[in-house]
């Protein structure tokens, strides 16, 4: 028996555009090989940095590209948090958890409910001392999949600019969404005084590893600096071949396909939970790769022993720091009828855990 991975936060195969990007990098290298294949200014590759400029409404000192939005938030804490407290959702996504380990960071989990981080938590952290940013993601946050509500993302503006907090807003997944209207981001409603980060991962390929970051213009200079002290050049090829599919106008027919794809394996993945994982609390995203389960007491690092025996693998809550019995299914990447066979497995593994 094959086991079902209901644990990988990735896109499934066929959301990739693998044939439209093998002509964007051929026409990229034919026109301007020399270019990309050597190498290049830290912020970027220019072209792509313009449109991002033009999208964002920012200056190009503002921008900073990376070889995905993982190695930017690196640089960013490497500057901003050793020694100081960060203040995070609880849950979170565990990457940044970890670099923020390393980095010697002091971690304060703010709550959370579906509505997203509770801005009231925010405000009495902000009483207890100042901290050297706040780590969200608003929407379709990764792992519970909520979003933040409108009423909260101003909030949170506001006791932003109040307190003089600098937000790093994390959204690479905000245009995956299959229903509903989208709101604005927090970058958005403060008219580009916080910080912002997104990447083409789900929304072209991972594998091109194109990221980016608006920062304040002198964080953004910080980070090329530091961009060039490790990897001397971002991945032109990648920066180019990403600006390739956005001028050829393939970018938003790509994003239809990939909303399509993926909002079936999300019903797939809730109509599974309501007909076999009843009793449990189950976030209902409007879009994204994940949702979050609650099981009302049930460890679920008990249940992934289990599970991993019956077949199938999640990620348990607490990796992202959250409640022992809470934990993180992705539709991203399997077909929608492994979502069913992959979920039937789980709620016979949740049934021998709750009779033993
Ligand atoms: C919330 C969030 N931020 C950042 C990333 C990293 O993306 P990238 O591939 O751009 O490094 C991910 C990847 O899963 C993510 O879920």
């Amino acid at each position: 028996m094959d086991t079902i991975s209901l644990a990988r936060g990735v896109p499934a195969p066929e959301c990739l555009p693998v044939a439209e990007l093998a002509d964007c990098a051929r026409s990229v290298l034919e026109r301007d090989g020399a270019t990309v294949l050597s190498y290049g200014p830290s912020p970027g590759y220019g072209p792509l940095l313009e449109w991002l400029g033009q999208r964002h409404g920012v200056g190009t000192e503002r921008l900073f590209a990376t070889n995905g939005s993982l190695q930017g938030f690196v640089f960013l804490a490497q500057r901003l948090a050793p020694g100081r407290r960060v203040l995070v959702e609880r849950p979170t996504y565990d990457r940044p958890l970890k670099i923020l380990r390393e980095l010697g960071a002091e971690i304060v989990p703010l709550a959370c409910d579906e509505e997203g981080l509770d801005p009231d938590a925010l405000e009495r952290e902000l009483e207890r001392g100042d901290a050297a940013f706040l780590y969200v993601i608003p929407t379709f946050q990764n792992p519970s999949g909520r979003t933040l509500g409108l009423e909260r993302r101003r909030r949170i503006v506001e006791l932003a600019r109040e307190h003089d907090l600098l937000v790093l807003e994390d959204d690479p997944y905000g245009l995956v969404r299959f229903e509903g209207e989208p709101l604005p981001t927090l970058f958005e409603l403060s008219e580009g005084a916080t910080a912002y980060s997104s990447s083409f991962s789900k929304t072209i390929a991972p594998g091109l590893r194109v990221g980016w970051f608006v920062l304040p213009p002198e964080l953004a200079a910080d980070i090329a600096a530091r961009a060039t002290g490790t990897y001397i050049t971002p991945v032109l090829l990648g920066q180019a071949t990403a600006y390739e599919f956005l001028a050829r106008g393939l970018f938003e027919p790509n994003l239809e396909r990939v909303r399509q794809l993926l909002g079936a394996r999300r019903d797939a993945m809730l109509s599974a939970l309501d007909a076999r994982l009843g009793g449990a609390t189950i976030s209902r995203p409007e879009g994204g790769y994940f949702v979050w389960v609650m099981l009302d007491g049930v460890d679920s690092g008990e249940l992934l022993e289990r599970a991993e025996r019956a077949g199938v693998t999640f990620v348990k809550g607490t990796d992202f720091g959250g409640d022992p019995d809470s934990l993180r299914l992705a539709y991203s990447f399997v077909s929608p009828a492994e979502i069913d066979e992959g979920v039937g497995r789980l709620a016979s593994a949740l049934a021998l855990a709750a009779t033993a």
